[in-house]
């Protein structure tokens, strides 16, 4: 018994949330209950449809949003979740389902299109008195809310997140109950969008008088040595206010990032009558502030104090770039530099996980895009998770922020506001996007008059920035484009020279750019299994080659730059082909993050650093003694081809483009030496031989015991002579000691359809091109977690965190 009582309070403890002083921003992640509900039959959706759910408040009887519900049957996971991606692949001959990757998400598949989700938790008697907010950064989508029966709302975004206050709803004394209803049955967009509560949960706490979600927007304007940082601060009062109440103090202040204070602003007093919110507005003199760069991203924090009667009541911070960006008609300046857009587009899955990433994917992928040479990522098309902004601002990654659809009604006007908001204190975050290829509107008076309703919205939520709209025309002036200050275009980049002829007082963006197609490590057009040559060769009929539109780029100041249509193969949007093919395409890299042949090209004139790389491999390409065509990628000057010691010629570099050799292919050794700048560099292909070992290659050597870490283990084949053998396409198995789980697998296949997520104890991945990846997620407690991979015929190998 006495037993029984502690194990108890040991269990209560654990699940209890206690609030700190001020204010808690509490990750809410763990302990989700999850049951596909359905879209057809109400019985099997928890009656939700069978039962009077918003007759009365608080309560909705025999349904799952019946706190007395019974959910012990459900499953148990932890956030961030996506359900999409755990399902089979699908041949189903629909356009829409096509696009998304060919997951049974939708219309066509009601048993699979509704997912609940219940989180049970228990608050401390202490905290009481205080406001409770429960925070959702994004659920894919049209998510109602209920917490202890009672309704909290309905947000229809698949990508921008909400905030309910749930003071009033609260229990202290007993459990409290969350329950969300996602109905993915329809979609947002036209390629993979998950489905679920794929992004963070937090809970937040505050007092009655408080600073408001999202209420601090921190700008500056630098002159010389110095800089004038503005914060503006909402501040709100609910809750019941005991007569003359004492006035609130509200300070801001300046700290460097290991949080020493460098300046601070006139502190304001304010009485705020109960349901009332106001903005203040104050000037903070900064001398010589550290500036932002993309080289160092120097980040301040903005800090924000409430204080009643001199005690602290509220606090809140802001990680803070000095940095200023003007877009000119001859190009973009940063911090007074001219700086070329080299940007990516992408979209938000990665191979193995879907849409739910742990925080450390978001880093890993920017800084892959930074190794590649690209400054600029355009959140195509929707708003981003807030920890990729987080990763951009960084690491160091102008972000060109997207709004999901060309729209002034109040629901897409109030995502716009939401989305600004949200985003306009963020460093990396230089330009907004108000849509993409909207091509009923576009063109005419409404796409203008919508597009003069945003601009307007804009101008008052932030006037540090401009927009740009994603337009797939030619040069066309009439419509979004007589409005929007920033004039871009999607593909058609034969007519930004005429655009500009025309309009020339108008700064001009690339937002999609080439679209070359190629698959990770083929050679040949293969359409059985829909691979095409990984070679900057094929473009579908609306886009262009990298070299097509990167030439015209490069050399023409009026371009601002571009964002290539995509950084990252992402699910979805198969093209040209289609089933077996599941993913795209388009990826300088492949969904797993490992460089096709085309991130060579851009990478030698995006980044100023050597680079010399030739393709194809050299495991029998063609049959011995056909042709082929061998490319080097190279930003040298000069480069010298040689084919088991036998010269090939020299040639010289043309500027952004590529070197080719026809060779009549035999196994061997193939060699480029180049010159650049004075200097001589090499490079090698070799034949190799059948895959003999594995190689494991972590991402990082360690693993923080939060259970939140994740680390990106790539898995590699090796002949007996330890070269990698770009062929292979072994199977391996994944064994794991420690705590930790692995979360996802995948290989760049955009036609494979082995599963990406695997009961535990029976993970596995073949290699595709000699690669594969996994995912790990750490556990809670210290101490090794060990990651074996075995193979059948090849040496095992392991890696230690
Ligand atoms: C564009 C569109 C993108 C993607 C791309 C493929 O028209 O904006 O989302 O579909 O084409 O090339």
């Amino acid at each position: 018994m006495r037993l029984y009582s502690l194990i108890l309070f040991v269990f209560f403890a654990a699940l209890t949330i206690q609030a700190s002083a001020q204010r808690s921003h509490e990750l809410f992640d763990e302990g989700w209950r999850f049951a596909f509900g359905h879209a057809a039959l109400p019985e099997k959706d928890f009656s939700y449809s069978l039962r009077t759910v918003y007759s009365k408040s608080g309560g909705a009887t025999g349904t799952a949003i019946d706190p007395a519900f019974n959910d012990s049957s459900w499953r148990k996971l932890d956030l961030p979740h996506d359900w999409a991606v755990e399902l089979p692949f699908v041949q189903v001959d629909s356009k829409e389902v096509e696009s998304h990757g060919y997951k049974a998400v939708g219309g066509l598949f009601p048993a699979t299109s509704i997912g609940w989700y219940r989180k049970h938790f228990v608050l401390s008697p202490a905290d009481s008195g205080r406001r409770f907010e429960i925070q959702f950064d994004g659920i894919f989508r049209d998510a109602q809310v209920w917490i202890n029966g009672f309704y909290l709302g309905n947000n229809k975004s698949g990508y921008l997140g909400v905030n309910y206050d749930v003071t009033d709803f609260l229990f202290f004394h007993k459990e409290n109950i969350i329950t969300v209803r996602v109905d993915a049955s329809q979609y947002e967009g036209w390629f993979y969008e998950g489905a679920g509560i794929y992004r963070h949960v937090w809970l937040n706490s505050f007092v009655n008088a408080h600073i408001t979600t999202d209420g601090i927007f921190a700008h500056a304007e630098i002159a010389g040595e110095r800089a004038a940082l503005t914060v503006e601060t909402t501040i709100a009062t609910e809750g019941v206010q005991a007569a003359g109440d004492s006035p609130v103090e509200v300070v801001a202040y300046l700290t460097d990032r290991d949080g020493r204070k460098l300046a601070t602003g006139k502190p304001v007093t304010t009485s705020l009558r109960s349901g009332n919110s106001r903005t203040f507005i104050q000037q903070i003199n900064v001398k010589q502030p550290r500036i932002w760069t993309l080289e160092d991203p120097y980040l301040h924090r903005v800090v924000v104090e409430l204080k009643k009667n001199g005690k602290l009541i509220d606090r809140q911070q802001l990680r803070f770039g000095f940095r200023s960006i003007e877009l000119r008609t001859n190009g973009v300046y940063l911090n007074g530099k001219h700086l070329k857009i080299l940007g990516t587009n992408n979209h938000q899955d990665h191979a193995g996980l879907g849409a739910a990433l742990p925080d450390y994917l978001q880093y890993y992928r920017i800084q892959l895009l930074k190794e590649m040479g690209s400054n600029a990522f355009r959140t195509s098309h929707n708003a981003p998770t807030p920890e990729l902004l987080d990763a951009c601002d960084s690491l160091g990654m102008l972000v060109l922020d997207e709004q999901r659809l060309l729209n002034s009604g109040p629901e897409y006007l109030g995502q716009f506001e939401r989305l600004v908001k949200r985003d306009r204190s963020r460093t990396s975050v230089f330009l907004w996007s108000i849509g993409n290829e909207e091509g009923f509107i576009q063109g005419n008076s409404t796409g203008r008059l919508i597009a003069g309703t945003l601009m307007r919205k804009l101008k008052q939520l932030d006037p540090t920035r401009t927009s740009t709209y994603a337009a797939d025309m030619a040069n066309v002036y009439p419509g979004v484009n007589e409005v929007i200050p920033i004039r871009s275009f999607n593909y058609r980049q034969f007519a930004v020279a005429d655009y500009h002829r025309d309009h020339p007082q108008q700064p001009l963006l690339g937002t999609e750019m080439g679209s070359t197609v190629t698959t990770r490590g083929i050679w040949k057009k293969d359409t059985v299994r829909a691979y095409l040559p990984d070679q900057d060769i094929t473009a579908p009929w609306w886009a262009s080659r990298a070299e097509e539109w990167w030439q015209l780029a490069a050399n023409a100041d009026f371009w601002l730059g571009g964002f290539i249509w995509t950084g990252f193969d992402y699910r979805g949007e198969p093209t040209p082909y289609s089933w077996p093919n599941i993913s795209s395409h388009f990826g300088v890299m492949d969904a797993c993050g490992f460089p096709k042949n085309i991130y060579y090209y851009y990478q030698s004139w995006w980044r100023n650093k050597d680079v010399l790389h030739i393709s194809p491999h050299w495991n029998e390409p063609v049959p011995v003694g056909e042709q082929t065509e061998v490319w080097v990628n190279s930003n040298a000057d000069t480069v010298t081809l040689f084919l088991n010691g036998k010269n090939l010629g020299s040639k010289a570099m043309p500027r952004n483009s590529h070197l080719r050799w026809t060779v009549q292919y035999e196994p061997g050794k193939l060699e480029a030496v180049a010159v650049r700048h004075g200097r001589e560099i090499r490079t090698v292909v070799e034949t190799t031989g059948a895959a003999a070992a594995i190689l494991l290659k972590p991402s990082k050597t360690t693993l923080t015991a939060d259970g939140k870490d994740a680390v990106v283990v790539n898995v590699i084949a090796l002949d007996s002579q330890g070269r990698e053998v770009p062929d292979a396409g072994n199977m391996i198995r994944f064994a794991l000691e420690g705590d930790a789980k692995i979360i996802g697998v995948g290989n760049g296949d955009p036609s494979s359809h082995e599963p990406d997520h695997c009961v535990p104890g029976a993970w596995q991945r073949s290699l595709f091109s000699g690669k594969c990846q996994v995912i790990l997620q750490a556990g809670k407690t210290t101490g090794k977690v060990k990651l074996t991979a075995i193979s059948p015929g090849l040496t095992t190998a392991s890696v230690e965190f």
